[in-house]
This record gives structure tokens, sequence and C-alpha cells, in this order.
């Protein structure tokens, strides 16, 4: 199988899953496999907190590669909600397709990494009316990357989150965004439940390692569909548990 080229988003199932972790993962495979990457953070909130940017701390892993942050909101809050609160500028549906849509041109592969889960309100369309990662996901025609936790309730977010893309056609796996290091009953048969649309699984504490670790292990942890070179579930989990 072929990996997944063009635009890629990378949604979750929630906020704080992981998923700036696993573009950082997807974007370090992708690279060591030779491909132009491209990451693209439609709404960046938070920014008053003084951590790091999502697109910094991808570049931090995986640099070097093309980071963008298209709309930036001071406080910790959905975007179209960070907007309001700061009397800012809401980001446009089309703003951001034609931002994915110039990578993509310029680019082998281009993760757009979302904001909290699926259907949070990302922006207004012209009309006036939200638009969600979802809306982004039609829009491009991209298939969507959904990182999801290892433990107790996963598989109810999961679902919900395949449920919703599915009903708009778009093609999507999972990524487990942190696997414990000593999973416990319930990680094994979340494991197993998740396996049929499972696209990798980082081990947690990935985002902690040195660049240049992550960089070599990144592969190991994805499928060839996110060009890496994991193909035995059953092999990586004796190894990672
Ligand atoms: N595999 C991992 N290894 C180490 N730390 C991790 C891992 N996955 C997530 N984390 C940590 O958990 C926290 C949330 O992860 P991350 O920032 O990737 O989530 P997110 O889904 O991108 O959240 P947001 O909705 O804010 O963008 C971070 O502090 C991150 O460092
Ligand atoms: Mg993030």
């Amino acid at each position: 199988m072929t990996g997944w080229e063009g635009p890629v988003l990378v949604t979750g199932t929630d906020t704080e899953v992981g998923k700036t972790v696993v573009t950082a993962t997807i974007a370090a495979a992708a690279q060591a496999a030779g491909l132009r990457v491209a990451v693209v953070k439609p709404g960046q909130t938070g920014t008053a907190g003084g951590e790091p940017s999502d697109v910094d701390a991808v570049n931090r892993l995986a640099a070097p590669l093309t980071g963008r942050t298209l709309a930036s909101y001071p406080d910790p809050l959905a975007p179209l909600a960070a907007a309001r609160v700061a009397d800012l500028p809401p980001l446009e549906l089309y703003t951001a397709v034609d931002a994915v849509r110039d990578e993509v041109d310029k680019h082998d592969l281009v993760l757009v990494e979302g904001a909290g889960g699926l259907l949070v309100p990302m922006g207004l369309r012209p009309s006036g009316e939200p638009w969600t990662m979802a809306d982004l996901a039609v829009s491009l025609g991209a298939p969507a990357v959904v990182v999801a936790r290892a433990g107790l309730g996963t598989l109810n977010h999961t679902a919900l989150t395949l449920e919703a893309l599915d009903r708009r056609a778009v093609p999507a796996g999972v990524v487990i965004g942190a696997w414990p290091a000593r999973p416990e009953l319930v990680h094994w048969t979340n494991l197993t439940d998740l396996v049929p649309n499972l696209l990798g699984a980082v081990p947690d504490g990935a985002g902690a390692m040195d660049p240049g670790v992550f960089r070599r292990s990144a592969p190991g942890w994805l499928t060839p569909a996110l060009h890496g070179v994991l193909d035995d579930w059953r092999v990586w989990a004796e190894e990672s548990g």
C-alpha cells in the first residue's frame, strides 16, 4: 500500500489527546521516506499562556519542515470562541482551504492539525455559519487521522468521531496518541477493538524524546499508510509492552 499524500487532516477525539505529537510523528516518518512535508495549524489558541505553538512543537521534533499558523488567539478556547472573546477576526473557511492548497502545490504531504476534536467551531463561513475541521476535510477532499486516547472511554469517542467522518464520506484511520509504557487490561482490549482502523500508535513519552531519537523511531510507530514500517501489531505490542 502506498502512503497518504496531499492534504491530510489530523483531528482527535478530544483536546490534549496527542494530535501535535502524532503530527510530528507522521511528518518525521514522511520526511524519512523522502517526502516534502508542510504542517498547517489553522487556529492556534491559548497563545497568552507562553507555551510554544503547535507548529513550534512539531518543528522541534521533526524539523526542518514548512510550518504555518493561520490565526492565533490568546485565550485557551475553541478558535471561534477565542476570536469572539478577543474581538479578533474569525478564520474564514476558504482562507484555510486556499492556504492548505498553496502548500499542497509545494509539498508532497500537508498535515493540517485541528484544534480540540472534530466538530469544534473553527471560524465563520461567508454565510456567517460556523465551520469545523469536518467541513475543511470535505472542502479539501482530504482524509483524516483521528488521534485517540488509549484508556477507558476511547472506544465511544473514537466511534463517534469515525461515524461523523464516515457520514461525510471522509476516509479516516486512527492513531493512538500515547500508548502507556505499562499497559493494563483496558489498554490491551482497546487495542484489539481499535486495530481494524489503526494506522499507528505513539508511545507515551515520545514528545519528550531527544529529536534525533524521535525522528529515527517515528517510522516504527506508523503503518505504511502514514509512511511508517509498522506491519504487525502483535510484535509491536510485545516490544513496547
Ligand atoms: N506520545 C506522547 N509522549 C509524550 N507526551 C505526550 C504524548 N502525547 C501527548 N503528550 C503530551 O500530552 C499533552 C497533549 O498533547 P498534544 O499537545 O499533542 O495534544 P493535542 O491533541 O495536540 O492538543 P490540542 O487540542 O491542544 O492541540 C502535551 O503536553 C504533550 O506533550
Ligand atoms: Mg495540538
